[in-house]
């Protein structure tokens, strides 16, 4: 459990002026006294954002699992570390005690060993939310492996370009998994994104739906067995402070999606750091973040930083409409949960089901509500705080990436309140930046600009696997010594900063960060596509919709049936994620004279917003703008 804990204002504003006064003494106080380390850092930090490089606490040894499960065990062993609720309610839950978690995944790291799996080989992992899909992400941590969880909603194309991306030896899966009313299956998915990747020696598989899918001879190995057969020790493997822990991607504005390379002690420290100070995580209570662990938030806030604080986390396996839209609160109820971090988009989806559902049962044990992912609407932050928190829980409204590893911008608990759609004041070490068109910083309060960080925090990622060139563009080449986020703030006469969304190509659908890009690659490789243009518009539940413009190399083939097609193929390219809410063709687009397409003019005319186009002169080809205009959705 995390010493040096923020209790009130006062904590939170002494604590931030000592990390932003004297970073190194600050983070090297809370990293000694909070963690075990095999053999201490020679330097606390050493960064140049023009490189960009960034390195904390080299020098140092140690290994992340030892952190999360063995010092735990002498006085908690018994205690519950994860707290399994399965898809069908009628199905028992089951408590994982850290005496349990520390043999399954010693088991599980014996059998990664014996499958050939060393130090520094990534392993993808493609599982559903059962209790393999954390005991294996630990298992890697346990022997070095780089862990690559790719979320098991992707389809086969995008699981092999990742697993591709980053050279990965073996696949972690299962024969399927369960998803409210429905079974998916998902080893057939990883056999066809193998026929694609030659890299992968081993596939282990997991028993879930009791499928009996065909095992390929000498590459796939049921799990089970394979664990039973293993030692219940295993030695931590000892790894460098700047090791790299994990691999995630994320989407970017172009092509290829981004495999954030996150290392291994800054991200221990600053994850366990704010998972106790924005939860206020105290040792009785039980935590449950909804994420799935194929994102940074079930990363960092449903596996690393509650185990890390010797927590009790929550995982759930199914959806919140299954078998009613009050399951959320049922398990609130059933488990006693004490924080809940959820996303806007649930909070719509619950809010839209009505009152009942949540009035039947009793949430008296919550203390704090969450929320991240995408900004939060008004409407949808006081209903939470309404008729969830009941007026009486803070709602942490928590700002952060992929890319950060760990929140950024949170309110705190008893140190000062949120605010909606504010996500208020930067953790404890966080310099943010808000900057103009011209690359000057902007001072002072009651401003809105682009939001950058300009001093490094510990669990930043430090490059893209394979593309330090990429890295660098794409975040520290806009401003000169700055993290640039992609996204834009305001910060208000008190200093608070509300997040206003994406500045770039990528457009935030029920949470899910989706690239234009790709998605239109998979569009335009329908053989009727001559090209298309993607972009975002509000939706009532997701946040954004998807809307999608699509000329036709022959304008007569228009029809319902192909835009089927279409959403067909961006979900065999991507995953169901990203089909289009609304497919619009059209005869052309609109482009600047050297041929790039105008999304300013597309993006009004989906939010139907045309009564000012803004200086369309300059375009190659005005006049479709108001054809497209006559006939959008
Ligand atoms: C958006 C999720 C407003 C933002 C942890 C960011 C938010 C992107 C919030 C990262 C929030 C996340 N308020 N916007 N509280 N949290 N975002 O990588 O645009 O999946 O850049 O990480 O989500 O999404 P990612």
């Amino acid at each position: 459990m995390i010493k040096y804990e923020i209790k009130n204002t006062k904590e939170y504003h002494n604590n931030y002026s000592k990390a932003i006064e004297n970073p190194e003494v600050f983070w090297a106080e809370i990293a000694k006294k909070n963690f075990t380390w095999i053999r201490p850092w020679s330097q606390v930090l050493d960064w140049d954002f023009s490189i960009p490089k960034v390195s904390w606490f080299e020098g140092a040894q140690l290994n992340i699992t030892e952190n999360c499960i063995d010092r735990h065990i002498e006085n908690n062993g018994h205690k519950t570390a994860i707290l399994f609720e399965p898809n069908n309610p009628k199905d028992p839950s089951e408590a994982i005690t850290y005496n349990d978690l520390y043999k399954r995944i010693n088991r599980f790291a014996n059998v990664l060993k014996s499958k050939g799996i060393q130090k520094g080989d990534r392993v993808c992992i493609y599982l559903p939310m059962i209790p393999e899909l954390a005991i294996s992400v630990l298992a890697c941590a346990r022997i070095g492996a780089i862990h690559s969880v790719v979320f098991a909603g992707f389809s086969a194309n995008a699981l092999s370009t990742r697993i591709n991306d980053c050279d990965c030896k073996m696949v972690i899966t299962s024969d399927g998994g369960y998803r409210g009313a429905k079974t998916i299956d998902l080893k057939s998915i990883v056999d066809s994104a193998l026929l694609d990747c030659t890299g992968v020696e081993s596939v282990l598989v997991a028993k879930r739906i009791h499928s009996d899918p065909p095992m390929v001879s000498g590459r796939d190995y049921w799990l089970q067995p394979l664990l039973d057969d293993a030692s219940i020790e295993c030695e931590a493997t000892v790894m460098d402070a700047e090791d790299p822990l994990f691999i995630l991607y994320t989407s970017g504005s172009t092509g290829k999606p981004k495999g954030m390379v996150h290392t291994t002690a800054g991200y221990m420290v600053y994850s366990a750091y704010t998972f106790k100070n924005i939860f206020q995580y105290e040792p009785n209570d039980i935590y449950w973040c909804t994420a799935d662990i194929g994102w940074i938030t079930g990363h960092s806030y449903i596996v690393y930083g509650p185990l890390l604080n010797g927590a009790t986390t929550l995982m759930f396996e199914g959806v919140p409409s299954y078998p009613d839209y009050g399951r959320f609160w049922s398990i609130v109820e059933k488990h006693k949960v004490s924080q809940f971090y959820t996303a806007p988009t649930a909070i719509r989806a619950l809010a839209k089901e009505g009152l009942e559902l949540v009035n039947r049962y009793d949430l008296s044990s919550l203390k704090i509500l969450g929320t991240v992912g995408e900004p939060i609407n008004e409407e949808a932050w006081h209903w939470y705080n309404d008729h969830v928190g009941k007026k009486k829980c803070p709602i942490v409204d928590t700002w952060w990436q992929t890319e950060t590893g760990g929140v950024m911008i949170s309110p705190i608990p008893n140190s000062f309140e949120g605010k909606p759609t504010f996500a208020t004041l930067p953790f404890i070490g966080v310099q943010p930046a808000l900057m103009d068109e011209n690359g000057i910083e902007i001072e002072g309060n009651s401003v809105e600009g682009r939001l950058c960080v300009k001093f490094p925090w510990p669990s930043m990622a430090r490059t893209i696997w394979g593309n330090h060139q990429r890295y660098k563009d794409t975040y520290f080449s806009a401003y000169d010594q700055k993290y640039f986020t992609g996204d834009g703030a305001l910060r208000d006469e008190n200093g608070h900063y509300r997040i206003t969304g994406r500045v770039d190509d990528v457009i935030i659908v029920s949470g899910h960060n989706l690239g234009t890009a790709p998605i239109e690659d998979a569009i335009n490789e329908h053989p009727m596509v001559a090209e298309s243009a993607i972009v975002g518009y509000p939706h009532d539940i997701k946040g954004s919709a998807l809307y999608g413009f699509v000329t036709l190399k022959n304008s007569q083939d228009l029809s319902d049936a192909l835009k089927i097609e279409i959403n067909q193929l961006i979900s065999k390219q991507i995953g169901p994620i990203a089909k289009l809410d609304k497919i619009q063709f059209t005869t052309g687009l609109p482009k600047t004279r050297s041929g790039k397409i105008m999304r300013r003019i597309l993006r009004k005319i989906a939010i139907k917003d045309t009564s000012n186009l803004g200086d369309i002169s300059t375009l190659l080809n005005p006049e479709v703008v108001e054809t497209i205009m006559k006939n959008s959705l």
